[in-house]
């Protein structure tokens, strides 16, 4: 999250000196059910707060639409809103525009808001999960072909890789479509997801190995009870860490954060602005 902040606060200022709404209709996807499920949030309203002072604006309101799937616990996130009131009342006074949150259930691999109704659209660490596990992971005679995984693996077959895939992009196509109709004209939207680098062997690759690790611990724990094959089969994932698709790069200024998940050093970010 502090890795993206100066792409949060940029997108923000270009956001509010377009069409300095009088209410900034915000959402976060994905958002979530923890205490950092509202911090998004605080740094907006800190952000365009600290922007509209130095314009000399009058405070816009905001009103942000929380979005998980149906069986998230926003009651837990609802618990945590009167002391997020409080707390900005205290620290901003009565010179602050008021702030209304409201949540809204749902899969985002379709539409969740009326046309044009939104201004900023933000989604971190959400995306990259798919809208289900791939149907084709199956031979045609029926045995598994990603055998002994829960996800895509460096060692799973070229046809489990294009499984994958191909969902991905059918995937975020749906999801960009019904943001872009969403989104008010001028509106922005951000996202923060976990990729891959395309240029790396994916023998090599060191995104897969956190899910690799968690399979094989899985896998380990049921042969013991031997139902191998059944229950790793069942488990088969929708997690997808996808190389950036050359279409999407066209659309949109993407940056991209290299990480060594091996041996991580403040040396080992890059950040490439296309
Ligand atoms: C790793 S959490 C990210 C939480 C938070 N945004 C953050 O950055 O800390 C991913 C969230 O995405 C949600 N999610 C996954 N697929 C979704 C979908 N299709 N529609 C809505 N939410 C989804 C999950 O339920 C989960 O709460």
């Amino acid at each position: 999250m502090s890795r993206a902040k100066p792409v949060l606060q940029e997108t923000l200022r270009e956001l509010y000196l377009d069409s300095f709404p009088e209410c900034l209709k915000l959402a976060d996807l994905g958002c979530s059910s923890s205490p950092n499920t509202l911090l998004l949030l605080r740094e907006i309203i800190d952000y365009i707060d600290a922007t509209r002072k130095q314009l000399n604006k009058k405070e816009p309101m905001f009103q942000m639409f929380l979005n998980d799937l149906f069986h998230n616990d926003f009651n837990t996130v609802f618990k945590l809103i009167p002391s997020f009131y409080e707390e900005l009342r205290r620290e901003k006074g009565g010179d602050f525009g008021q702030c209304f949150i409201v949540a809204m259930p749902g899969n985002f691999y379709g539409r969740l808001f009326p046309d044009h109704s939104l201004h900023f659209i933000h989604s971190s660490y959400s995306v990259h999960w798919r809208s289900q596990v791939p149907a084709n992971l199956v031979s045609e005679l029926g045995s598994p072909l990603n055998k002994g995984h829960i996800c895509l693996a460096r060692t799973s077959p070229r046809s489990v890789h294009e499984a994958y895939l191909d969902l991905f992009k059918m995937d975020m196509t749906l999801f960009l479509k019904s943001r872009s109709e969403e989104l008010v004209p001028g509106g922005r939207m951000m996202f923060t997801m976990i990729g891959r680098n395309a240029s790396v062997n994916l023998l090599e690759d060191q995104v897969s190995n956190i899910w690799e690790l968690l399979g094989m611990t899985i896998s380990d724990m049921v042969k013991e009870v031997l139902l191998y094959t059944i229950f790793v089969c069942l488990c088969t994932n929708a997690y997808l860490c996808a190389c950036p698709l050359n279409a999407l790069c066209e659309l949109f200024r993407i940056r991209l954060t290299l990480f060594d998940w091996c041996s991580p050093k403040k040396e080992d970010y890059k950040i490439f602005i296309t």
